[in-house]
């Protein structure tokens, strides 16, 4: 039976400020997940530890979460909240187990010259890396989570073929990734491309193992949160106000927003686990801090009351 509740992981940290032209500070970075555990948020990616030559806005990531940890040990944050960050590689695994974080997500795409671009290798290359991360990963007792970019569309290939996506995800899951995010990385994706992708994946991944990770970037991504809710996937990947984009895919927006997804299920009754007056409040705030209004619809203009 369909569960009554979902599951938002929060990308605002990672996603969201990846891509934003204003480089926040560490303890701004830490205000943000404070304010966001504060409303509800169990999942939070706080980071990555990528080349901050190739994501400079990702530098102090280790600080971030000290910082963030600190709150959590003295009680002035939820202990219940998880962290995790970003690795593409053994080093980023490193510098995520001298941090003290329990889970780190990897990543790699379905299309080539997408996995060249963010990467710097070829999908058969990204694979060969996880190996030994998993492996390192399993003897630190780390989380690992997964997450395929461009399953709907290539920014620069165009059409990305369902099979192979399949087959990804299959070898991705295989890995032993607890969870595998997929990803709409452009904002391409409509309500018949999600329920056919998802049907399929559903055949090589437990639904229970898939989230959904879509980029507003043609306003479509709420339908297909419900088209893929619909096909019994209860996990998914939001940004506070719509934050950010990825920097290595032109023209992509942020994720869907959160405030807008919470808006949408707490309206059919489904359960989130999030306050959504408090993630409202968060949204002017981050906005100064970056300098610029979100998309968030919802986080525009509120609800009424
Ligand atoms: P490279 O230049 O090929 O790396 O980059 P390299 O192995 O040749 O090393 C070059 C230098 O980088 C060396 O330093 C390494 O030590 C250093 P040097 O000897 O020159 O001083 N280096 C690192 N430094 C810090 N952290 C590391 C690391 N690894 C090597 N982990 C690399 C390859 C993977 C590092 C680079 O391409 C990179 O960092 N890419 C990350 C790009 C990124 O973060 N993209 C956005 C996230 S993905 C996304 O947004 C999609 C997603 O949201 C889902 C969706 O929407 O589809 C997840
Ligand atoms: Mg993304």
């Amino acid at each position: 039976m369909k569960k009554s509740s979902v599951v938002i992981v929060e990308m605002g940290l990672r996603d969201g400020l990846q891509n934003e032209k204003t480089v926040l500070d560490a303890d701004t970075r830490v205000e943000f997940a404070k304010r966001l555990i504060d409303a509800g948020t169990k999942r939070v990616e706080i980071g990555s530890f990528v080349s901050p030559t190739w994501v400079p806005q990702m530098a102090g990531t280790a600080d971030v979460l000290a910082k963030t940890f600190a709150l959590q040990k003295v009680g002035k944050l939820s202990k219940k909240a998880e962290l995790s960050v970003l690795v593409p590689n053994e080093r980023g695994l490193q510098d995520a187990i001298q941090s003290g974080v329990k889970e780190v997500a990897i990543f790699a795409a379905c299309s080539e010259s997408f996995s060249k671009k963010n990467i710097n290798c070829s999908i058969e290359e990204s694979f060969q890396r996880f190996a030994p991360v998993m492996a390192l990963a399993k003897k630190h007792k780390i989380k690992v989570r997964g997450y395929l970019s461009t399953c709907f569309g290539c920014p620069f290939e165009g059409k990305v073929s369902e099979a192979k996506v399949v087959k990804l995800a299959q070898r991705m899951h295989k890995l032993g990734v607890y969870e595998l995010s997929i990803g709409d990385t452009i904002g391409v994706a409509d309500v018949g491309q999600v329920r056919s992708l998802f049907k399929k994946l559903k055949k090589v991944v437990p639904a229970k193992k898939l989230a959904g990770h879509f980029h507003d970037t043609r306003g479509q991504a709420l339908a297909n949160i419900l088209a893929a809710y619909d096909l019994g996937i209860t996990v998914f990947d939001t940004s506070l106000g719509g934050l950010g984009g990825c920097p290595y895919a032109p023209g992509a927006t942020g994720n869907v927003a959160t405030e807008d997804v919470v808006y949408m299920l707490h309206g059919m009754g489904v359960k989130t686990g999030l306050n959504l007056d408090k993630l409202l409040e968060i949204n002017p705030w981050i906005a100064e801090k970056i300098q610029h209004p979100l998309p968030s619809k919802v986080g525009k203009v509120g609800r009424l009351k």
